[in-house]
């Protein structure tokens, strides 16, 4: 299997997996093994499996309609999420965990073998509660308390009374569900004050932090993730310099997220000043039904190299180990011995492809955890 783009006159690499780890990789055949599936990839280029670090997979009905009115000239809103809590909170638990189910496997199939999911769509105890339950039916799910989504209607005259909820019996039926806690620090969500008191009250309960920031105009999230020691900042849509400077002297990941700038029809992150300031990026999809409703880390990657300009190789570093930092985890996002077998095999010579032949499925197949669990579809041959 040839890992990076090809290298024809070293020949192709061979790669073995053992008990889901990758045991050995080198050139030409592989050590002597008893038994075991063989993949021969004949030269395709394999890559490791996507590391999708936001998304907000459990939820109830769409929203065409209001994508639709943006296509007309309608600004994207924050509030148009509580017509996905309505339709979430009125939802019975098998609908949601079959769209949860079907999400994931669609994820899976386009190469992400690493998921992150969130809450958000409930804005009660008892709903986010229920929302962790179901994204916890996805194996191996890294599960994130947003509770501090927006403020929900029927808090709409008292904010702080619903920032005190979250931070109170909202957090403590949630924490132990979830890994991580953010917060939608933003106009028309949570204000620094509020978003600080949501963070620190996860971080009381032993949640690793993340930051919704700078999505929708310049405000105060990237700056108190830096400050809070979030483990990521996402969307980063609008930064200044001061900003930048904080990401780059910090160890905070910048997590940008191109679809949702395609479907609101946003400026750009600014990718390369980020980059090239030493900023750790990730991409990711932030999947949901508002404002990115796609799971395809390829249409992030062709994104990314089209609207920010990141080289291929610094899109495919950014959606696999870069989401992995944004996790903080060091078992996925690369192919190093030990590190989970997650791998993408294109169906292409090079990774450049994903930019170069964008929107087709040009995922051949995906193993996890050293398992095929896509294979090669048969293909019909042209007559
Ligand atoms: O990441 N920004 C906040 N949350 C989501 C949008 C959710 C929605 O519109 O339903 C996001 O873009
Ligand atoms: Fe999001």
């Amino acid at each position: 299997m040839s890992h990076e783009p090809s290298q024809p006159e070293q020949g192709p690499l061979s790669l073995v997996c053992a008990a889901g780890r990758v045991a050995w990789i080198g050139q030409g055949g592989p050590p002597e093994q008893a038994g075991g599936q063989r993949l021969d990839v004949a030269g395709r280029c394999v890559i490791p499996g996507f590391v999708d670090s936001h998304t907000h997979l459990v939820f109830a009905g769409d929203r065409l309609g209001e994508f639709t009115a943006r296509l007309a000239g309608r600004p994207y809103e924050a509030g148009g999420i509580a017509t996905t809590v309505a339709a979430t909170r009125a939802a019975a638990r098998p609908t949601l965990e079959n769209t949860v189910r079907g999400l994931a496997a669609e994820a899976l199939d386009g190469g992400t073998t690493t998921l992150e999911i969130k809450s958000g769509y409930g804005l009660t105890v008892d709903h986010e509660r229920r929302l962790l339950e179901v994204a916890a039916t996805v194996e191996d799910a890294e599960l994130t308390f947003l509770g501090a989504h927006v403020v929900p209607a029927e808090f709409a005259a008292d904010p702080d009374g619903y920032v005190a909820l979250v931070c109170g019996s909202m957090m403590e039926a949630c924490a132990p569900l979830a890994a991580w806690c953010d917060v939608f620090c933003e106009r028309g969500a949570f204000d620094a004050e509020q978003s600080r008191a949501v963070l620190e009250a996860g971080r009381r309960r032993g949640l690793g932090l993340r930051v919704h920031a700078n999505q929708l105009g310049h405000g105060p999230g990237v700056q108190l993730g830096v400050e809070l020691g979030a483990a990521a900042v996402d969307h980063c849509t609008f930064l200044d310099d001061d900003d930048v400077t904080a990401l780059a002297a910090s160890s905070t990941v910048a997590t940008l997220l191109p679809t949702v700038e395609l479907s609101t029809d946003s400026r750009p992150a600014p990718a390369r000043r980020l980059l090239d300031a030493g900023v750790d990026v990730a991409l990711a999809s932030d999947c949901n039904p508002g404002s990115s409703y796609t799971t395809s880390m390829a249409l992030v990657i062709a994104l990314a190299c089209q609207r920010y300009r990141l080289t291929p190789a610094e899109a495919v570093r950014a959606a696999t180990l870069g989401g992995a930092r944004a996790l903080g985890r060091d078992d996925v996002g690369h192919l190093g011995l030990g590190a989970a077998a997650d791998l993408v095999v294109l169906d292409a010579p090079d990774p450049g492809y994903l930019a170069y032949r964008p929107g087709l499925a040009q995922v051949y197949a995906v193993v996890r955890r050293g398992r095929v669990v896509r294979r090669p579809s048969a293909r019909v041959p042209a007559s």
